[in-house]
């Protein structure tokens, strides 16, 4: 059976698939990709058997550092990276909680500092899933379900 993608195959650069569809428009945030010069495509709602639905995206001639993707783990801790090189999948890499989170969420105190000043929020992760980090400024723990990003 031909297979037909619903997002074109790139010649080289970088695939993120398996997000979750409500994570999509946060990664595109998170990876900067609004400023990003190289070609993006992106697919939302997209048929995936393990999830259902799923969001896609794919960025030209891009290749991201883990230190870069691990901060999408937030949104999307099941992502997978594909490395593509003349159409061929070369390396698959998978998402990685990173130990410290800066300037991805707001402090969930609103006594903190970070919410008073022009301060970019710093967080140490206490625990992955579901996720909990205290912050590097008043120590209050911020958990998962009540995290509110820039
Ligand atoms: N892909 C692409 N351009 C290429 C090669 C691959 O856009 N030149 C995309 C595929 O469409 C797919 C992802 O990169 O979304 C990974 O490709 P591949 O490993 O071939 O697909 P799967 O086996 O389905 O991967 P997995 O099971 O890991 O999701
Ligand atoms: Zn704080």
């Amino acid at each position: 059976m031909e297979k037909h993608l619903q997002v074109s195959a790139i010649k080289d650069g970088t695939v993120i698939d398996h997000i979750p569809t409500k994570a999509l428009f946060k990664v595109i945030k998170i990876l900067k990709l609004e400023k990003c010069s190289q070609m993006v495509t992106f697919g939302n709602n997209l048929d995936s058997k393990a999830m259902g639905a799923k969001a896609i995206i794919k960025v030209a001639n891009r290749f991201f550092a883990d230190e870069e993707v691990n901060k999408i783990a937030l949104v999307a801790p099941n992502a997978k990276l594909n490395t593509i090189r003349d159409y061929e999948v070369i390396e698959k890499r998978v998402v990685e909680t990173p130990k410290e989170i800066v300037g991805i969420v707001h402090c969930f105190n609103p006594k903190c500092i970070t919410n008073a000043e022009n301060i970019t929020t710093r967080f140490e992760v206490i625990s992955n899933k579901p996720i909990a980090m205290k912050c590097f400024y008043c120590e209050k723990i911020t958990n998962e379900k009540e995290l509110v990003f820039y």
